[in-house]
């Protein structure tokens, strides 16, 4: 365990004052180093938060003042970009979107940070994502059209936009494929990410290719695997209903009608 309290100590003295308000916060993170490392084992850091930051906050402050070498992916910080999915106390989540305030009210103030689970992992809190990218590459996730180009716009009417509406709102973050149980035991399975993106296409009436997609789906590797535990649903966080949508794939495979 590494006790970086004297390092805050030092980074006070030299005059990066600690704002008023800050409360100190316990972060244990999931630390792995391919090149020293066989195995990847807990760090932990005391550092003061300020309880309105996000956690991402935290972790750039720790990279930051206490330990150049965490690793860790970002961008937006804002919610949109995806990157940023750990597993956090143990649930997948956006690291930034998740506040400080939010991890205080037990005597601890602590938070435990580790990689999503059921991708190889890289260093520290970075997995391959890959085989996640490979899965989602797989259903065909672009408008796929057939026959001659209209001379104008593809007309749908907004109760056709409405029926994947909520399946145009994934950032792949993984943080569903990742939290699904399946997943982890059986790395042939696409995952929920990848069906729900698949969703979005097979149910919009300009694409050409639902039954192509369907069939994908179908196999060995696709929807049926799903065993309903609803992992899925619970972290998105985008908030899509990433089971429905799972179950209204399944549906259009038993009646082959979307
Ligand atoms: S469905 Fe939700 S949890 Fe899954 S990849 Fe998309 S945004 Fe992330
Ligand atoms: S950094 Fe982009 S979603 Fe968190």
């Amino acid at each position: 365990m590494v006790d970086s309290t004297e390092g805050m100590i030092d980074r006070e003295d030299s005059s990066t004052s600690i704002p008023e308000g800050s409360v100190m916060l316990t972060v244990n993170i999931q630390r792995f180093d391919p090149e020293v490392d066989d195995v990847p084992h807990m760090e932990t850091y005391r550092v003061p938060a300020l309880p309105a930051d996000r956690l991402l906050n935290v972790l750039h402050y720790i990279k930051g003042y206490v330990d150049g070498s965490l690793t860790f992916r970002r961008s937006c910080a804002h919610g949109v970009c995806g990157s940023d999915a750990m597993r956090i106390n143990g649930r997948n989540r956006l690291c930034c979107k998740v506040l400080v305030k939010d991890l205080l009210g037990d005597k601890k103030n602590e938070v435990t940070v580790e990689p999503i689970k059921g991708l190889p992992l890289l260093k520290d809190l970075i997995v391959d994502m890959e085989p996640f990218f490979k899965a989602y590459r797989a259903v065909q996730p672009f408008l796929v059209t057939h026959g001659n180009e209209p001379t104008r716009e593809r007309i749908q009417s907004p109760e056709d936009r409405a029926r994947y509406d909520d399946t145009t709102k994934c950032i792949l973050c993984a943080a569903c494929t990742t939290s699904c149980p399946v997943y982890w035991s059986e790395d042939a399975y696409v995952g929920p990410a990848a069906i729900v993106n698949a969703h979005r296409f097979i149910f919009d009436s300009r694409d050409d290719a639902a039954q192509e997609r369907l069939e994908i789906l179908s196999d060995a590797e696709g929807v049926w695997r799903c065993r309903t535990t609803f992992n899925c649903t619970e972290v998105c966080p985008r908030g899509i209903q990433v089971t429905k949508a799972i179950q209204e794939v399944k549906r259009a495979l038993m009646f082959r009608r979307v």
